[in-house]
């Protein structure tokens, strides 16, 4: 196995190759945009690791992890329209830059160019691929409406938020991982295994995408600081806030979160000081680290070198450190 720079060179490389550009422009185009705005390429990397984590070679995976990563930018531009959102990877948005419709079309395309990059298999793998892909893209979209249902809700539960972050991010994150065991054709158990892996390894990664969403750094963090703040999201900072707090606070955070300022400045400052006030931002922290332990717990099931388990471990461990 390589270390995990080789992989994301690798995948770049790779997405280079992959050319949409065709007419009409004002469909192709944005997709070019998109995949060339970078990210952190966390997905393909998984897919590829994993594939030789079970002794097949990466470049075989090469096409599954295009496919995730295709499909993971076509979630960002509908995301980004569901959200509001100005900003991604430091570049304004899709639906900002053309405009609703162009990213929900581009989109769509995306999406299918996701499906089509796995006709580049033999059947059985086609099929393993594909099934498990749908699966995972409609869990996708159920996460996306609770996520959006939850915004004018003011009685969500942990468990919810849970099952919500589950579906739209989690699933996902276990699913590039399982199509690198699928195209090194392991073991169904191998396949479970590494999925739940990366199940709760996307468990803590949306946690600490909350936490940065509220406390990341503006000049790096490349999305808009307080996105989930002006949109009334119930994180896991939100629920615990409540939790740990008095009748009295309660019924601020609860007004706060009910509001829509024109200028949200003040809106968010207050927020933020009600989640570092409350404990729900170190709250949120240990939560994160709850779930990267859950991931390393499911590796010891797993019957794999411990280099390749000390890799994955690292990936988890540089997950949960990132700023971005
Ligand atoms: C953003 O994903 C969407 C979430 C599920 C939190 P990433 O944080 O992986 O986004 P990029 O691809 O690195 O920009
Ligand atoms: C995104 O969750 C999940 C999907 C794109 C499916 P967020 O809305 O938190 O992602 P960001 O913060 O915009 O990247
Ligand atoms: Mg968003
Ligand atoms: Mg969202
Ligand atoms: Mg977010």
């Amino acid at each position: 196995m390589q270390n995990i720079p080789f992989y994301q060179d690798a995948f770049v490389a790779c997405l280079e190759q992959f050319h949409t550009e065709k007419e009409p422009k004002n469909l192709y185009e944005p997709i070019t945009y998109i995949l060339g705005l970078g990210g952190k390429r966390l997905r393909p990397i998984l897919t590829l690791m994993t594939a030789e984590v079970f002794n097949a070679d990466y470049k075989e995976a090469l096409n599954a992890a295009l496919s995730i990563e295709v499909f993971h930018n076509f979630s960002l531009i509908h995301d980004d329209i569901m959200d509001d959102a100005p900003l991604r990877r430091g570049n304004v948005t899709v639906h900002e830059k053309w405009d609703v419709n162009t990213g929900i079309l581009s989109g769509d395309a995306m999406l299918i160019m996701a499906y089509q990059l796995f006709e580049r298999y033999e059947p059985q793998v086609f099929r393993d691929l594909a099934k498990l892909f749908s699966k995972t893209a409609l869990e996708v979209c159920e996460g996306q409406q609770y996520d959006v249902d939850f915004e004018t809700r003011d009685d969500v539960t942990i468990p919810e938020y849970l099952k919500m972050i589950e579906y739209k991010t989690a699933v996902l994150v276990g699913a590039a991982m399982q199509m690198g065991a699928i195209v090194a054709k392991a073991t169904e158990e191998e396949q479970r295994l590494i999925y739940e892996f990366g199940k709760n390894l996307g468990i803590a990664f949306q946690l600490q995408d909350d936490y940065l969403d509220a406390f990341g750094d503006p000049k790096t963090f490349g999305k808009q600081v307080g996105g989930d703040i002006i949109e009334n999201k119930k994180t896991y900072l939100y629920l615990k806030a409540l939790e740990y707090s008095d009748a009295e606070q309660q019924q601020e955070i609860r007004h706060l979160f009910s509001i829509n300022p024109s200028d949200s400045t003040d809106k968010i400052q207050s927020v933020k000081q009600m989640f570092v006030s409350s404990g729900a931002a170190e709250a949120t922290k240990q939560e994160i680290l709850v779930y990267t332990q859950k991931a390393f717990s499911v590796l010891n099931a797993l019957g794999i070198d411990a280099d390749k388990k000390t890799i994955l471990k690292d990936f988890g461990e540089n997950l949960m450190n990132r700023s971005v």
